[in-house]
Protein backbone atom coordinates (compact mmCIF):
# COMPACT_ATOMS: atom_id res chain seq x y z
CA UNK A 1 0.00 0.00 0.00
CA UNK A 2 2.89 2.57 0.48
CA UNK A 3 4.22 4.75 -2.21
CA UNK A 4 7.27 7.21 -1.96
CA UNK A 5 6.40 10.73 -0.67
CA UNK A 6 6.90 12.89 -3.61
CA UNK A 7 8.63 16.28 -4.22
CA UNK A 8 5.45 18.17 -4.57
CA UNK A 9 4.12 16.55 -1.44
CA UNK A 10 6.94 17.91 0.80
CA UNK A 11 6.81 21.31 -0.66
CA UNK A 12 3.53 20.93 0.38
CA UNK A 13 3.94 19.60 4.21
CA UNK A 14 6.77 23.05 4.24
CA UNK A 15 3.84 25.73 3.39
CA UNK A 16 1.02 23.50 5.58
CA UNK A 17 3.34 23.73 8.42
CA UNK A 18 4.49 27.49 7.93
CA UNK A 19 0.64 28.52 7.24
CA UNK A 20 -0.50 26.44 10.50
CA UNK A 21 2.42 28.42 12.35
CA UNK A 22 1.41 31.30 11.27
CA UNK A 23 -2.38 30.59 12.00
CA UNK A 24 -1.64 29.32 15.75
CA UNK A 25 0.57 32.27 16.60
CA UNK A 26 -2.42 34.75 15.42
CA UNK A 27 -4.96 32.06 17.94
CA UNK A 28 -2.71 32.62 20.85
CA UNK A 29 -2.44 36.56 20.39
CA UNK A 30 -6.23 36.38 20.98
CA UNK A 31 -6.51 34.07 23.60
CA UNK A 32 -3.84 35.70 25.20
CA UNK A 33 -6.08 38.82 24.92
CA UNK A 34 -8.79 36.75 26.42
CA UNK A 35 -10.68 36.45 23.06
CA UNK A 36 -12.16 32.93 23.97
CA UNK A 37 -15.06 32.80 22.84
CA UNK A 38 -16.26 30.34 20.16
CA UNK A 39 -13.06 28.74 20.98
CA UNK A 40 -13.33 24.33 21.82
CA UNK A 41 -10.63 22.74 22.68
CA UNK A 42 -10.17 19.01 22.04
CA UNK A 43 -6.69 17.40 22.54
CA UNK A 44 -5.09 13.84 23.86
CA UNK A 45 -2.67 11.17 23.65
CA UNK A 46 -2.38 7.23 23.11
CA UNK A 47 -1.75 5.63 26.16
CA UNK A 48 1.12 3.99 25.79
CA UNK A 49 2.99 4.64 28.78
CA UNK A 50 3.89 7.50 31.71
CA UNK A 51 4.25 11.16 30.22
CA UNK A 52 7.60 12.65 30.07
CA UNK A 53 8.81 16.12 30.23
CA UNK A 54 8.98 16.18 26.63
CA UNK A 55 4.96 16.12 26.43
CA UNK A 56 5.21 18.52 29.45
CA UNK A 57 6.89 21.40 27.81
CA UNK A 58 5.27 20.42 24.23
CA UNK A 59 2.20 20.05 25.05
CA UNK A 60 0.94 19.67 28.63
CA UNK A 61 1.76 22.79 29.41
CA UNK A 62 -0.12 24.34 26.93
CA UNK A 63 -3.04 22.90 27.60
CA UNK A 64 -2.99 24.18 31.16
CA UNK A 65 -2.24 27.38 30.13
CA UNK A 66 -5.62 27.30 27.53
CA UNK A 67 -7.73 25.76 30.56
CA UNK A 68 -6.57 28.98 32.34
CA UNK A 69 -7.20 31.35 29.97
CA UNK A 70 -10.98 30.11 30.46
CA UNK A 71 -11.45 28.20 26.71
CA UNK A 72 -13.59 24.82 27.40
CA UNK A 73 -11.06 21.70 27.35
CA UNK A 74 -11.60 18.23 26.45
CA UNK A 75 -9.02 16.01 26.40
CA UNK A 76 -9.08 12.36 24.94
CA UNK A 77 -6.83 9.32 26.02
CA UNK A 78 -7.23 7.65 23.09
CA UNK A 79 -7.25 3.93 24.00
CA UNK A 80 -7.87 2.19 20.83
CA UNK A 81 -5.00 3.71 19.50
CA UNK A 82 -2.49 2.25 21.01
CA UNK A 83 -3.50 -1.24 18.91
CA UNK A 84 -1.95 0.46 15.79
CA UNK A 85 1.52 -0.95 16.17
CA UNK A 86 0.92 -3.35 19.03
CA UNK A 87 -0.60 -6.82 19.85
CA UNK A 88 -1.30 -6.97 23.13
CA UNK A 89 -3.76 -4.54 25.16
CA UNK A 90 -2.56 -5.99 28.91
CA UNK A 91 -1.00 -2.41 29.76
CA UNK A 92 -3.83 -0.23 28.58
CA UNK A 93 -5.35 -0.08 31.93
CA UNK A 94 -2.44 1.33 33.81
CA UNK A 95 -0.98 3.48 31.11
CA UNK A 96 -4.63 5.08 31.21
CA UNK A 97 -4.12 5.44 35.21
CA UNK A 98 -0.67 7.00 34.48
CA UNK A 99 -1.66 9.50 32.13
CA UNK A 100 -4.71 10.45 33.70
CA UNK A 101 -2.29 10.91 37.05
CA UNK A 102 0.02 13.11 35.09
CA UNK A 103 -2.42 15.19 33.73
CA UNK A 104 -3.68 16.25 36.98
CA UNK A 105 -0.11 16.83 38.21
CA UNK A 106 0.48 18.88 35.35
CA UNK A 107 -2.49 21.23 36.24
CA UNK A 108 -4.81 19.78 34.28
CA UNK A 109 -8.34 20.46 36.47
CA UNK A 110 -11.19 18.26 35.74
CA UNK A 111 -13.50 20.83 36.89
CA UNK A 112 -12.77 22.62 33.86
CA UNK A 113 -11.29 20.10 31.91
CA UNK A 114 -12.95 17.45 30.55
CA UNK A 115 -10.96 13.93 30.43
CA UNK A 116 -12.28 11.18 29.14
CA UNK A 117 -11.07 7.43 27.82
CA UNK A 118 -12.06 7.15 24.46
CA UNK A 119 -13.05 3.69 24.40
CA UNK A 120 -16.04 4.81 26.83
CA UNK A 121 -17.86 7.27 23.87
CA UNK A 122 -19.70 5.05 21.76
CA UNK A 123 -20.93 8.37 19.78
CA UNK A 124 -17.76 9.52 19.32
CA UNK A 125 -16.60 5.83 17.83
CA UNK A 126 -19.67 5.92 15.74
CA UNK A 127 -18.98 9.02 14.00
CA UNK A 128 -15.92 7.29 12.31
CA UNK A 129 -18.69 5.40 10.17
CA UNK A 130 -19.61 8.45 9.43
CA UNK A 131 -16.34 9.90 8.02
CA UNK A 132 -14.89 6.81 6.34
CA UNK A 133 -16.64 7.26 2.98
CA UNK A 134 -15.82 10.57 3.28
CA UNK A 135 -11.68 9.31 2.90
CA UNK A 136 -10.39 7.74 0.08
CA UNK A 137 -7.60 4.47 0.84
CA UNK A 138 -4.50 6.48 -0.92
CA UNK A 139 -5.52 9.71 1.03
CA UNK A 140 -5.13 7.60 3.98
CA UNK A 141 -1.87 5.78 3.12
CA UNK A 142 -0.13 9.13 1.79
CA UNK A 143 -0.22 10.33 5.34
CA UNK A 144 3.56 10.76 5.91
CA UNK A 145 3.45 10.49 10.30
CA UNK A 146 1.64 7.36 9.22
CA UNK A 147 4.38 6.41 7.25
CA UNK A 148 6.87 7.30 9.76
CA UNK A 149 5.17 5.19 12.52
CA UNK A 150 4.79 2.13 10.60
CA UNK A 151 8.78 2.60 9.43
CA UNK A 152 9.72 3.00 13.58
CA UNK A 153 7.52 0.20 14.67
CA UNK A 154 9.22 -2.36 12.73
CA UNK A 155 6.08 -3.96 11.78
CA UNK A 156 5.65 -7.33 9.88
CA UNK A 157 2.23 -6.59 9.16
CA UNK A 158 0.27 -3.19 9.28
CA UNK A 159 -3.43 -3.67 10.59
CA UNK A 160 -6.23 -1.30 9.32
CA UNK A 161 -5.99 0.88 12.27
CA UNK A 162 -2.88 1.91 11.84
CA UNK A 163 -4.34 4.11 8.50
CA UNK A 164 -7.53 4.36 10.15
CA UNK A 165 -6.66 6.08 13.23
CA UNK A 166 -6.23 9.53 12.18
CA UNK A 167 -10.06 9.24 10.64
CA UNK A 168 -10.60 8.15 14.22
CA UNK A 169 -8.73 11.30 15.62
CA UNK A 170 -11.11 13.29 13.37
CA UNK A 171 -14.06 11.79 15.31
CA UNK A 172 -12.08 12.25 18.41
CA UNK A 173 -11.99 16.04 17.59
CA UNK A 174 -15.20 16.37 15.59
CA UNK A 175 -17.26 14.81 18.30
CA UNK A 176 -17.34 17.84 20.32
CA UNK A 177 -17.04 20.17 17.81
CA UNK A 178 -13.44 20.91 18.60
CA UNK A 179 -11.84 23.53 16.63
CA UNK A 180 -8.91 24.05 18.37
CA UNK A 181 -5.69 21.12 18.95
CA UNK A 182 -3.44 21.98 21.17
CA UNK A 183 0.19 19.43 19.29
CA UNK A 184 3.19 18.82 18.17
CA UNK A 185 4.21 19.60 14.61
CA UNK A 186 4.03 15.78 14.23
CA UNK A 187 0.11 15.68 14.10
CA UNK A 188 -0.65 18.35 11.83
CA UNK A 189 -0.67 16.13 8.78
CA UNK A 190 -3.76 14.35 10.81
CA UNK A 191 -5.69 17.69 11.59
CA UNK A 192 -5.15 18.01 7.87
CA UNK A 193 -7.04 15.20 7.50
CA UNK A 194 -9.47 16.62 10.43
CA UNK A 195 -10.09 19.63 8.63
CA UNK A 196 -11.17 17.81 5.02
CA UNK A 197 -13.35 15.69 6.78
CA UNK A 198 -15.47 18.46 8.56
CA UNK A 199 -15.29 20.25 5.53
CA UNK A 200 -16.42 17.23 3.02
CA UNK A 201 -19.15 16.12 5.61
CA UNK A 202 -20.83 19.89 5.13
CA UNK A 203 -20.08 20.07 1.70
CA UNK A 204 -21.91 16.33 1.25
CA UNK A 205 -25.04 17.00 3.02
CA UNK A 206 -25.14 20.96 2.82
CA UNK A 207 -25.32 20.76 6.77
CA UNK A 208 -23.00 22.99 8.95
CA UNK A 209 -22.37 20.42 11.59
CA UNK A 210 -18.78 20.49 11.92
CA UNK A 211 -16.44 23.57 12.53
CA UNK A 212 -13.42 23.99 10.58
CA UNK A 213 -10.26 22.32 12.89
CA UNK A 214 -7.15 24.37 13.65
CA UNK A 215 -3.52 23.75 15.19
CA UNK A 216 -2.72 25.25 18.41
CA UNK A 217 1.59 24.62 18.19
CA UNK A 218 3.73 25.12 21.59
CA UNK A 219 6.37 27.34 22.25
CA UNK A 220 8.58 24.18 22.14
CA UNK A 221 7.08 21.58 19.71
CA UNK A 222 10.59 18.95 19.91
CA UNK A 223 12.35 18.39 23.33
CA UNK A 224 14.97 15.81 22.63
CA UNK A 225 16.22 13.07 24.97
CA UNK A 226 18.98 13.18 26.81
CA UNK A 227 21.01 11.64 24.11
CA UNK A 228 20.09 14.33 21.78
CA UNK A 229 17.81 11.33 20.34
CA UNK A 230 14.02 11.70 20.05
CA UNK A 231 12.57 11.36 23.56
CA UNK A 232 11.07 7.86 24.69
CA UNK A 233 10.59 5.87 27.68
CA UNK A 234 11.37 3.35 25.75
CA UNK A 235 15.08 4.52 25.12
CA UNK A 236 15.20 5.20 28.61
CA UNK A 237 16.21 8.95 27.45
CA UNK A 238 13.22 10.52 29.19
CA UNK A 239 12.55 12.18 32.83
CA UNK A 240 8.79 11.01 33.79
CA UNK A 241 7.05 12.95 35.57
CA UNK A 242 6.62 10.46 38.42
CA UNK A 243 10.24 9.57 38.56
CA UNK A 244 11.77 10.78 41.70
CA UNK A 245 14.56 13.43 42.17
CA UNK A 246 16.89 10.38 42.79
CA UNK A 247 15.96 9.02 39.34
CA UNK A 248 15.96 12.25 37.69
CA UNK A 249 19.18 12.95 38.53
CA UNK A 250 20.46 9.40 37.49
CA UNK A 251 19.47 9.93 34.12
CA UNK A 252 20.41 13.28 33.80
CA UNK A 253 24.10 11.86 35.00
CA UNK A 254 24.04 9.74 31.54
CA UNK A 255 23.16 12.50 29.45
CA UNK A 256 25.28 13.22 26.28
CA UNK A 257 27.57 16.34 26.36
CA UNK A 258 30.56 16.94 24.44
CA UNK A 259 34.34 17.49 25.27
CA UNK A 260 34.02 20.89 24.72
CA UNK A 261 34.27 22.95 28.65
CA UNK A 262 32.73 26.03 27.61
CA UNK A 263 28.90 25.93 27.23
CA UNK A 264 27.69 27.39 24.67
CA UNK A 265 24.04 27.53 23.04
CA UNK A 266 24.96 26.24 19.64
CA UNK A 267 21.89 24.19 18.46
CA UNK A 268 23.68 22.84 14.95
CA UNK A 269 27.19 22.51 16.02
CA UNK A 270 26.31 20.95 19.57
CA UNK A 271 22.65 19.59 19.65
CA UNK A 272 22.99 17.75 22.73
CA UNK A 273 24.20 20.49 25.19
CA UNK A 274 22.09 22.89 23.65
CA UNK A 275 18.87 20.74 23.88
CA UNK A 276 19.80 20.16 27.82
CA UNK A 277 20.21 24.23 27.96
CA UNK A 278 16.85 24.26 26.31
CA UNK A 279 15.26 21.88 28.87
CA UNK A 280 16.62 24.23 31.68
CA UNK A 281 15.75 27.25 30.20
CA UNK A 282 11.91 25.70 30.10
CA UNK A 283 12.18 25.38 33.77
CA UNK A 284 13.53 28.44 34.74
CA UNK A 285 11.74 30.92 32.21
CA UNK A 286 14.86 32.10 30.42
CA UNK A 287 16.75 31.96 27.57
CA UNK A 288 19.05 29.02 26.66
CA UNK A 289 21.78 31.76 25.69
CA UNK A 290 21.48 33.24 28.95
CA UNK A 291 21.78 29.76 30.58
CA UNK A 292 25.03 28.83 29.29
CA UNK A 293 26.15 32.47 29.98
CA UNK A 294 25.54 31.38 33.80
CA UNK A 295 27.73 28.19 33.16
CA UNK A 296 30.41 29.25 31.52
CA UNK A 297 33.88 26.73 31.73
CA UNK A 298 32.01 24.97 33.95
CA UNK A 299 31.65 21.99 31.33
CA UNK A 300 29.24 19.13 31.32
CA UNK A 301 29.54 18.52 34.73
CA UNK A 302 27.83 21.80 35.51
CA UNK A 303 25.29 21.55 32.97
CA UNK A 304 24.18 18.49 34.40
CA UNK A 305 24.14 19.60 38.08
CA UNK A 306 22.00 22.87 36.28
CA UNK A 307 19.25 21.06 35.19
CA UNK A 308 18.99 18.33 37.28
CA UNK A 309 18.57 21.01 40.15
CA UNK A 310 16.35 23.27 37.69
CA UNK A 311 14.11 20.28 36.76
CA UNK A 312 13.66 18.77 39.75
CA UNK A 313 12.43 22.15 41.69
CA UNK A 314 10.35 22.63 38.76
CA UNK A 315 8.41 19.00 38.94
CA UNK A 316 8.71 19.06 42.70
CA UNK A 317 5.25 20.61 43.14
CA UNK A 318 3.98 18.48 40.17
CA UNK A 319 5.40 15.53 41.44
CA UNK A 320 3.24 16.52 44.78
CA UNK A 321 -0.37 16.31 43.68
CA UNK A 322 0.15 13.52 41.12
CA UNK A 323 1.28 11.34 44.49
CA UNK A 324 -1.57 12.77 46.37
CA UNK A 325 -4.27 11.80 43.39
CA UNK A 326 -2.40 8.37 43.52
CA UNK A 327 -3.34 7.89 46.86
CA UNK A 328 -6.69 8.68 46.23
CA UNK A 329 -8.29 5.89 42.99
CA UNK A 330 -11.68 6.32 44.40
CA UNK A 331 -11.44 9.94 43.16
CA UNK A 332 -9.85 9.68 40.11
CA UNK A 333 -12.39 6.62 39.03
CA UNK A 334 -15.15 8.99 39.81
CA UNK A 335 -13.03 12.03 37.80
CA UNK A 336 -13.23 9.89 34.70
CA UNK A 337 -16.55 8.90 34.85
CA UNK A 338 -17.57 11.97 35.19
CA UNK A 339 -15.46 13.04 32.25
CA UNK A 340 -17.02 9.97 30.23
CA UNK A 341 -20.83 11.13 31.41
CA UNK A 342 -20.14 14.75 29.97
CA UNK A 343 -18.51 13.35 26.88
CA UNK A 344 -21.33 11.33 25.74
CA UNK A 345 -23.70 14.03 26.44
CA UNK A 346 -21.85 16.62 23.70
CA UNK A 347 -21.56 12.83 21.99
CA UNK A 348 -25.07 12.31 22.02
CA UNK A 349 -26.09 15.73 20.71
CA UNK A 350 -23.48 15.94 17.60
CA UNK A 351 -24.33 12.24 16.40
CA UNK A 352 -28.16 13.37 16.64
CA UNK A 353 -27.06 16.32 13.82
CA UNK A 354 -25.15 14.13 12.00
CA UNK A 355 -27.87 11.56 11.26
CA UNK A 356 -29.88 14.38 10.62
CA UNK A 357 -27.99 15.50 8.37
CA UNK A 358 -27.28 11.87 6.35
CA UNK A 359 -30.82 11.19 6.38
CA UNK A 360 -30.65 8.75 9.39
CA UNK A 361 -32.45 9.90 11.59
CA UNK A 362 -35.50 7.49 11.08
CA UNK A 363 -37.41 7.08 14.01
CA UNK A 364 -36.32 10.22 15.89
N1 LIG B 1 -2.45 10.73 17.63
C1 LIG B 1 -2.10 11.48 18.81
C2 LIG B 1 -0.66 11.14 19.20
O1 LIG B 1 -0.13 10.16 18.73
C3 LIG B 1 -3.01 11.23 19.98
C4 LIG B 1 -4.42 11.66 19.72
C5 LIG B 1 -5.50 10.85 19.59
C6 LIG B 1 -4.89 12.99 19.58
N2 LIG B 1 -6.62 11.58 19.36
C7 LIG B 1 -6.29 12.88 19.34
C8 LIG B 1 -4.27 14.23 19.59
C9 LIG B 1 -7.05 14.02 19.12
C10 LIG B 1 -5.05 15.36 19.37
C11 LIG B 1 -6.43 15.26 19.13
O2 LIG B 1 -0.09 11.86 19.96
Amino acid sequence: MTEETTQEEVVDTASTFKEAQRRSDATWAKLRAGETKGFRVLTGDRPTGALHVGHLFGTLQNRVRIQDLGVETFIVVADYQVLTDRDTADAIEDNVRDVVLDYLAAGLDPKRSTIFPHSHVPELNQLLLAFLPLVSMPELDRNPTVKEEIKAANLRTVNAAMYVYPLHQAADILFCKGNLVPVGKDQLPHLELSRKVARRFNERFSADVFPPVHALLSDIPVVLGLDGQKMSKSRGNAVLLKHTAEETAKLIKGAKTDSDRNIAYDPDGRPEVSNLLRLIAACTDDTPEAVAARIGDGGGGKLKATLTEALNAFLAPMRAERKRYEAAPDHLQSILRDGIVRAREVGEKTLREVRKAMNMSYSL
